[in-house]
């Protein structure tokens, strides 16, 4: 499973980056707000920092719209990705894009048979909210267990990107029921890197090399 940052934070990208474990970016609208920033810059050095598919979301709700907005985004660089919510209009719009040859990836899927539609009308990627799920009491990694096996049975080639990670455990379930990607918060990306074992380890190895290091 490989693992996009999910994040709008230039200094947070960078620093993921840096580890050599991310291969995206996703952001969206309230990532973007976050900032306070020109949308249009913040992906434009996105791209300059990440070599690999970063998602931006259009805006609009009406098909015609949606793709008016993805050509512009799609235009700041080739790795650019355009993020689209999971609304009949929205359908419509993949198809579209698709058939131009430009990458999307369908946002705010909550279920199965909409995974299966977005796949269908010819997505790249399918982004399920596990967080947003679990929040509502539901079983947000349900629907990827749900989705992986569908898009295999049926040789769909979308791919799947867990999203809405809250915490380090949702990412590996993620990795268990075979998501193609999870997209991560930089926070948790640390929380993954960290075990109190490895760092009880290294103090006693460092400690320990103290003794003998003159000898
Ligand atoms: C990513 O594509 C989604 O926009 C993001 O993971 C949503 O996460 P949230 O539910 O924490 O806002």
């Amino acid at each position: 499973m490989r693992i996009f940052i999910d994040s709008a934070n230039i200094e947070e990208i960078k620093a993921a980056n840096d580890l050599g474990i991310i291969s995206g970016v996703t952001t969206n609208p309230s990532l973007i707000a976050r900032e306070g920033r020109n949308f249009r810059q913040v992906v434009e050095e996105i791209a300059a920092i990440v070599d690999g598919p970063i998602s931006a979301e259009v805006i609009s709700t009406e098909a015609g719209a949606m793709i008016a907005e993805a050509l512009e985004l799609a235009a700041i660089h080739p790795n650019i990705v355009i993020k689209i919510p999971m609304l009949a209009e929205g359908l419509k719009a993949v198809k579209e894009l698709a058939a131009q040859g430009i990458k999307t990836n369908v946002t705010l899927v909550f279920s199965a048979n909409q995974a299966l539609l977005a796949a269908l009308a010819g997505a790249t990627y399918v982004s399920p909210f596990v967080g947003r799920l679990d929040d509502i009491n539901h079983d947000g990694m349900q629907v990827i267990a749900d989705i992986v096996p569908i898009y295999a049975q049926y040789g769909l080639e979308t791919q799947v990107i867990a999203a809405s990670i809250r915490h380090p455990l949702h990412v590996l379930q993620a990795a268990r029921l075979g998501a193609d990607i999870a997209t991560v918060p930089y926070k948790v990306i640390m929380q993954m890197v960290k075990h109190p074992l490895t760092d009880a380890g290294l103090a006693r190895f460092l400690a320990d090399w103290e003794k003998v290091k003159d000898k």
